[in-house]
């Protein structure tokens, strides 16, 4: 439980009061509102600090001492932000040096949010201050559950301080410039350094092509960021320490921040989601598939910590290029969704839609009509509903014997190399490929990187594990030593933690392995097919020959065995499915991109070799999504319809004690449209 004080499902909302002072008669409705939506927890002072310090060194706390008063009094409890996401004008004029640098070196004029340097010395002093004044005066108030630690935070700043400080990140880590000039690769284009102070970051009028530079440079990046997060945290720990602390995390697939790296700072993990349901090229349920995918990686980022979800939009966004509503039902929907997968809160951006500026369209609880009857907040109200009845599910957990690898900078060496397919590398669309296999098969899975433990998983999926960081290639050829199954592909083992390609045939420390060598990749026209042509005696396909397309690896076996071949063109018949026996496990390479099914048959038989455990054993209609919580006694089970139309499923289990949503009549349930229903057993 995140803290005691409210042990409940929270729910709640982004709360901006500060932009209603002058509407005493709202912020009075406000209150009423909110116990009328259950709303029991609101974020408060994410932007504030042009309301705390008009003018330097001036500050105004009475407006928040009134308001967590007020929250507290009515049983609403607070997640209290520190405001560097934004900053007051005054402070931009006065210090430019703490605006944020582009990459094209023209430093930024006032304007926008988060444009701010993370390196600045005054602008860590000011939120060091700032926060610091926050801890002591409400480090005790009863309100206050968690700290929220800036917003969203993300990008990068190219001012000289940075580079400064990029050059020192680089010393310290490679000792001499030989060593840096050897590992970048440095005499090609005749790029070796004779002093550090050459060595810059990456911009379109100067280097794009070093790509251990690019590579370092996101690395700086998420450094240089969890050590701004590191200076925020200090007054807080050291002034409030009973108050636990977060950030909003934003975007898994955010260039130049490796949230693996940086989620080590925090007490709970949150995450801001947006997905753009409804829309004109996918089904609801591909849409899922990969919401489902990114809420299991944010709750694997923190290795059993407290999860939470700290913003969504009620209704719509008003950024996206179509914002489209959320049909009725999706909300809750896809609220349950993130319960399922582990999450104690559900939140919103925002409370109230703002009057003025740039998001006053967006979605919010309470719209411009400004009282509860509206759709939008009859559904929120009906949620804390649903949540009153899920309190004994808070602090259950998800446990998965699958691990996905999705690793950041494995991700950065692949958008950096020049390869393949350059618009479709694709590599976090293959790793949500591969994670729908298992969540069709309703088999819980955790999405971690190469540097997390990988003993207690039966199975490690690592799609397109380009860059070999670390130890892992020995962590995964004792794994598989020791009875593990591993699955991998093509492009992988091509480089180490440098870049640089693994000499002596791919894939580099995983040829004993996966006991093949890739000789060549080709990469296929969008209009250009392969094909697998099935081989194996074992494995129950359900189809002969399964479609193969954009990237085709041509391997030899050395002592894989072959499972499929290619159908097609010159390299016809080689091998194109292989497994591995591998002392007490087994190491399958597939060579090729492949079609659904045929990563559904194969996790199929995999799933059962293994008894990797599934929540219900039965094949599901297409679209609906089952989940499991459990506290190790009591097992929650989320069965959720992302189809817009209705339907039936047998459940095959028994002793299921009804908790919400639709009840099961005759051993049947019958969801219509985006409807869904939870039990316990
Ligand atoms: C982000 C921000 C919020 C708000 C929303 C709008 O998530 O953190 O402040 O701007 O986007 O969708
Ligand atoms: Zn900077």
């Amino acid at each position: 439980m995140i803290n005691k004080k409210l042990a409940k499902i929270w729910h709640g909302c982004d709360y901006n009061p500060d932009q209603w002072l002058k509407y005493p008669e709202i912020l009075e409705k406000d209150i009423t509102l909110m116990k009328k939506a259950g709303i029991n927890v609101v974020s408060v002072g994410i932007f504030s600090w042009a309301v705390y310090e008009k003018e330097e060194g001036v500050f105004t706390f009475e407006w928040m001492d009134k308001l967590l008063d007020r929250l507290y009094d009515n049983q609403i409890f607070a997640i209290l932000a520190t405001p560097s996401g934004a900053r007051p004008p005054w402070m931009a004029q006065k210090y430019p040096e703490v605006l944020r640098t582009s990459q094209n070196r023209v430093q930024n004029i006032y304007g926008g949010r988060h444009n701010h340097c993370f390196t600045s010395p005054i602008y860590r002093d000011k939120a060091n201050e700032i926060n610091k004044l926050l801890a002591i005066r409400y480090g005790n108030h009863p309100a206050i559950l968690l700290w929220h630690v800036s917003n969203e935070l993300g990008g990068s700043c190219h001012c000289p301080l940075c580079q400064s400080a990029f050059q020192d990140f680089l010393k310290q880590r490679y000792k001499t410039l030989e060593n840096l000039n050897d590992k970048w690769w440095g005499s090609f284009w005749s790029h070796n350094y004779t002093d550090w102070t050459q060595i810059e970051s990456h911009c379109d009028h100067g280097e794009t092509d070093q790509h251990m530079g690019n590579i370092e440079w996101n690395r700086f990046t998420t450094n240089q960021t969890i050590d701004f997060l590191k200076e925020e945290c200090k007054p807080l720990r050291q002034f409030a320490p009973n108050i636990p602390i977060t950030t909003n995390l934003m975007c898994p697939y955010t260039p130049e921040l490796n949230l693996h790296k940086l989620v080590k700072e925090l007490d709970v993990i949150a995450f801001d989601t947006y997905p753009y349901w409804h829309n004109d090229k996918q089904s609801d349920w591909d849409i899922a598939s990969k919401v489902a995918f990114e809420n299991d990686l944010y709750r694997s980022l923190g290795n059993g910590k407290p999860f939470i979800q700290m913003e969504a939009t009620p209704s719509l966004p008003n950024w996206h290029t179509v914002n489209k509503i959320k049909k009725p039902g999706m909300h809750i929907l896809s609220s349950l969704l993130m319960v399922s997968q582990g999450v104690d809160s559900i939140q919103y951006f925002q409370w109230r839609q703002g009057r003025g500026s740039n998001e006053k369209f967006h979605g919010a609880i309470v719209s411009h009509e400004g009282s509860e009857n509206s759709r939008v907040f009859r559904e929120i109200a009906e949620l804390s509903n649903i949540f009153s009845r899920l309190t004994p599910v808070l602090g259950s957990r998800v446990t998965a014997e699958v691990a996905i690898i999705f690793d950041w900078e494995n991700m950065w060496g692949i958008d950096n190399c020049k390869a393949l397919h350059s618009d479709k590398k694709h590599y976090a669309e293959m790793c949500i490929e591969h994670y729908k296999s298992f969540l069709k098969m309703n088999i819980a899975v955790n999405v971690i990187d190469q540097t997390y433990d990988i003993s207690k998983y039966k199975l490690v999926v690592a799609p397109m594990l380009y860059m070999l960081r670390g130890n892992f290639a020995e962590k995964l050829e004792k794994f598989v030593a020791n009875g593990g199954e591993f699955v991998t592909t093509y492009w992988s083992g091509i480089v180490d933690e440098y870049d640089l390609c693994f000499l002596g045939g791919f894939p580099g420390p995983l040829r004993k392995l996966l006991g093949i060598w890739s000789e060549e990749i080709d990469t296929l026209y969008d209009n250009q097919y392969n094909s697998f042509e099935i081989k194996s005696k074992d494995i129950k396909f359900t189809k002969k020959s399964y479609q193969a397309h954009t990237i085709c690896d041509i391997i030899h076996t050395e002592t894989a065995s072959v499972e499929a071949v290619y159908g097609a063109d010159w390299y016809k018949d080689k091998p194109a499915l292989t497994k591995n026996i591998y002392k007490k496990g087994k190491a399958w390479y597939i060579a090729s991109r492949s079609e659904e099914d045929f990563k559904d048959d194969l996790y199929t038989h995999i799933a059962q070799s293994l008894s990797l455990k599934q929540t219900i054993n039965t094949k599901m209609p297409s679209g609906v999504i089952i989940k499991e919580r459990t506290d190790g006694e009591n097992n929650y089970i989320f069965i959720l319809n992302f189809n817009d139309y209705d339907v039936s499923l047998k459940l095959g289990i028994s002793n299921l004690k009804y908790i919400s949503g639709i009840n099961i009549k005759d051993s049947k349930i019958k969801l219509s449209a985006y409807k869904y229903s939870i039990f316990q057993y």
